[in-house]
Order: structure tokens, then sequence, then C-alpha cells
């Protein structure tokens, strides 16, 4: 049997830790291996937006299984350590299905945008560029400068899929949670991973009603 390709999930410092967060809840869930890779912001905002501890210890997946409701023997997410250069997703050689950074900062899409390589998020990311792998981006910073744009369109033009964290309403949500799923969904989507977390268009949706 083909063994399934992992994807590679970053999170870092943008608002909106639980893009990233649930996004690793569905993918254990479908049983999709997880090269999980975390900035020392990502650290930081997941701390402050959800109480959720995070330090840099073996237990640091462990507290993040526990705020998921993930079964802690999962096998199907490896944390990587942000500075190790000589992680297996540092190499072309070792074949992913790209990646998605969920959330990711403006300081990052700076990062990738000039090629640098300052930790294993940046490393990665270029690492799925050369090889021609889908490497989806989905930034939250408001407004964008100039300077956010132009990365913005240099990474476009490289061939990163740019998206930012702007949920539709057109499926009608009722609860925060089901925006979050319109992105997450919405992401899985350009990874070709068929998922029905929200209702597409046309599909049969309940009437929304403000409570
Ligand atoms: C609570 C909190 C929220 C933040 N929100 C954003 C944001 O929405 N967008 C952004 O670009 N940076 C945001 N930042 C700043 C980044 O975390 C900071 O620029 C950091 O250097 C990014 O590093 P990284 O790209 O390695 O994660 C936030 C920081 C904190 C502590």
């Amino acid at each position: 049997m083909k063994k399934e390709l992992p994807i590679i999930l970053a999170m870092t410092g943008a608002s909106g830790a639980i893009y990233g967060l649930r996004m690793l809840q569905y993918l254990v869930s479908v049983k999709q291996p997880v090269e999980l890779v975390l900035s020392r912001a990502a650290i930081r905002v997941m701390q402050e937006e959800h109480d959720l501890k995070v330090d840099e210890t073996k237990n640091a997946l462990e507290n993040i299984f526990h705020f998921l409701n993930i079964d802690t023997n999962c096998k199907t997410v490896k944390l990587h350590d942000l500075l190790d250069y000589g992680a297996t997703i540092s190499s072309g050689s070792y074949k992913t299905r790209g990646m998605v950074i969920l959330p990711c900062s403006a300081g990052t899409l700076g990062a990738l945008a000039h090629g640098l390589s300052e930790n294993l998020v940046h490393r990665a990311a270029s690492v799925c560029l050369k090889e021609r792998r889908p490497l989806v981006i989905v930034v939250r910073e408001m407004p964008f400068g100039q300077i956010q744009l132009k990365n913005m369109l240099a990474l476009s033009e490289a061939g990163a899929i740019v998206s930012c964290a702007s949920p539709g309403f057109y499926h009608r949500p009722r609860t925060v949670m089901d925006q979050i799923d319109f992105v997450v969904g919405r992401v899985l989507d350009q990874m070709d991973l068929d998922n029905s977390l929200f209702k597409r268009w046309k599909e049969e949706s309940p009437q929304f009603v403000y409570e």
C-alpha cells in the first residue's frame, strides 16, 4: 500500500492560532500524517489567545493534544524543533504533500519573500517552493502595508498560494467555529484534501438566524 505523504503544518505568530489548531485537529481526525512546526511567536500567541501553554519540553505536543481533545497516544503528528535544520522537512529529498502556514505572520511572510532561512518554518517553505510542492500561506494582518502587499505578490509569483484569514458569509455561519472551519476547509481545498468542514456554494444550507 502507498504510504500517505505527510503535510507540513507551520503556525507562526499572527493572531488566529485557532485556525492552525483546528487544522491540526482535523488532519489528525482523518489520519493524515502531519509534520508540525511552531514559531516562538506562535507559542506566545497560543498562550495569549487560549491560555495554552506550549513550553519547549517533550510535553509540548501533549499539551496541544489535550487542548484539542486528541488522544495523547496519537502517532501521526511529529513536532519539530524550530531550529533543527537537520529535520526531515528541511530537505527536498524528503517527500511531502506540501506545506500550510496557518496563521502566517507578516514577519514570516517577509522572510519567505526574501528567501531567508532563519528557522525551520522558512527552510521548509523554501524547500516546497523549489520542489514545486504546494505552499499555502494564510496571512493575518490588518491593514496590509505596501511591504506586505509586495511580499505577497512576490510569493505568489514564486508559486505560493497566498490567502488571508477572511471567512466568507455565504455559507451562513452560525458560530465562530463555522467561520474558522470555512477558512480551514478552503485551505484544505488548496491542498487537494477532501473535506466537508463548511457548506459549499449551492449546497443545501440552513437559514441563518441571528441569535
Ligand atoms: C498576541 C499577539 C498577536 C499578534 N498578531 C499578529 C498578527 O495578527 N499579524 C502579524 O503579522 N503579527 C502579529 N503579531 C506579531 C508577531 O508575533 C511578531 O511579528 C513575530 O516576530 C512573528 O514571528 P514569527 O513570524 O517567527 O512567528 C502578534 C503578536 C502577539 C503577541
